[in-house]
């Protein structure tokens, strides 16, 4: 909690998928960040097990990310990236397409997970139509996925909070893969589940219904991280990017959680050895620095694309901070970073220090799953009657309050430390849970 003279007045501040009245009547705020450690506005040391949300794999305050920043900033703030171009964003493209899988090299920059999407959802419908089959505008999404919130995004994705507000306004032609979750079936599962696989043949179903011809592409999140850690079954992407190939269907990877390291390999992509047509990214990909995201296109959908537009422009679409200097900076700044700590190797190697770590809750008081796979865990806990949520909000509550940082959906506890972490932080984060577990009714 926060001494009451460092709090300024919190009226105006419209706080996102935040509780705003709860959270004003008994404010947790943050002040400064440094490695693994967040540092409240009472001085009280908070462990990040959460990267923030997801994003800052390489610890907070990098030097060499604040420096990239302060020179890029002195040396040209800002650059419009409509018809001109800076090389710092050019050399980002290149060093992001280095670490995606072979061929899916053509970079479009954005500034957030939620741009990223949007731009993806829009090539694919761009793609398409260029090869002269303009009538696939059918997108195919999946239940419980978490895309952001555009309103592409939160038209295929499905966490109906997130929609039901603007149920009247979400794109149409749009229908949902069921998801893969279900705990009488794989709970407790250590990384991926052996079953489920099967639900990817739902595709086929909905296929059959609507013709191949009508669909133009799949995104799925590989491992679904917002709705709280829902792990791939084995061979379940695998089945995915069979039947979409087989009908010319674009496989889209929303990776804003998964790229950079996550799961211990650059992209899901590689780490699952599936490779998706086009990857969204954003979060890891500049350490949460500066506001950044990307989409990685296979070449010959950006080829298809440039080559049948008439001259001029070829792709109506771009954002005013597109590979901002600011962003190309962090970014590259942030790469060289995994590069040369091997951080993504760090994930791996720590991965089952990690899953043993998770798997030790398994007992404690009101948890009924954990899954988890790379730095990714998720801890269901059983839900109060009448009060989905209310249980894990309590334990995210105590556990910052007792110096560790969680993160929580309905009442799923998700664990995504910064890939720095060291072994004694992923046990204290996992015997703080425990311990906090236990003084909850
Ligand atoms: C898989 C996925 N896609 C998209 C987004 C949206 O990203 P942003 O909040 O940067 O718009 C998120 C954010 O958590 C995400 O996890």
């Amino acid at each position: 909690m926060t001494s009451q003279a460092n709090i300024p007045d919190l009226s105006h501040m419209w706080m996102p998928f935040t509780a705003n009245r709860a959270f004003k009547e008994k404010p947790r705020m943050l002040a400064s960040a440094k490695g693994m450690y967040y540092t409240a506005t009472d001085g009280h040391q908070v462990l990040d097990g959460t990267a923030g949300l997801w994003c800052v794999n390489a610890g907070h305050g990098r030097e060499e990310i604040i420096e990239a920043i302060s020179r890029q900033t002195a040396e040209m703030d800002y650059a419009p990236s409509f018809q001109l171009g800076h090389a710092a964003s050019f050399r980002a493209a290149s060093a992001v397409a280095k670490l995606m899988p072979q061929g899916v090299d053509r970079v479009f920059f954005t500034n957030s997970g939620s741009e990223s999407v949007d731009t993806a959802l829009k090539i694919a419908l761009a793609y398409h139509r260029a090869r002269g089959e303009g009538q696939r505008t059918r997108l195919i999404g999946r239940e419980r996925g978490y895309h952001g919130v555009g309103f592409g995004g939160i038209s295929v994705g499905g966490i109906s909070p997130n929609r039901k507000t603007f149920s009247g306004a979400l794109l149409p032609h749009v229908d949902h893969l069921p998801h893969t979750h279900d705990l009488s079936k794989n709970a407790y599962s250590r990384g991926q589940p052996a079953w489920g696989e099967h639900l990817a043949d739902e595709l086929e179903r909905i296929v059959a219904l609507h013709d191949a011809s009508t669909i133009a592409a799949v995104i799925v999140e590989p491992l679904a991280g917002s709705t709280g850690v829902l792990i791939p079954p084995k061979g379940y992407l695998e089945r995915l990017r069979a039947i979409t190939e087989k009908h010319g269907i674009l496989l889209i990877f929303d990776e804003v959680i998964t790229g950079f390291g996550r799961l211990g390999a650059a992209t899901a992509s590689e780490f699952f050895g599936v490779t998706p047509d086009i990857i969204t990214m954003a979060k890891g990909i500049s350490n949460a620095a500066v506001p950044a995201g990307a989409v990685a296109v296979k070449r010959d959908i950006h080829d298809a694309i440039l080559g049948a537009a008439a001259t001029g422009i070829e792709f109506f679409h771009g954002y005013t901070y597109s590979g901002h200097p600011l962003a190309t900076a962090a970014m590259l700044a942030t790469l060289a970073i995994y590069e040369r700590d091997q951080l993504f190797k760090r994930a791996k190697d720590l991965s089952g220090t990690f899953e043993n770590a998770a798997h030790s809750l398994k007992g404690a008081k009101h948890v009924i799953d954990v899954r988890n796979l790379g730095l990714v865990a998720g801890i269901e806990l059983e839900s109060r009657d009448g009060a989905v949520g209310a249980r894990a909000a309590e334990a995210f509550g105590k556990c910052f309050d007792a110096g560790v940082m969680v993160r929580y959906t309905g009442d799923i506890i998700a664990i995504s430390p910064p890939l720095i972490i060291e072994e004694a932080q992923i046990q204290h984060i996992f015997s703080t849970i425990g311990d906090v577990l236990d003084t909850i009714a």
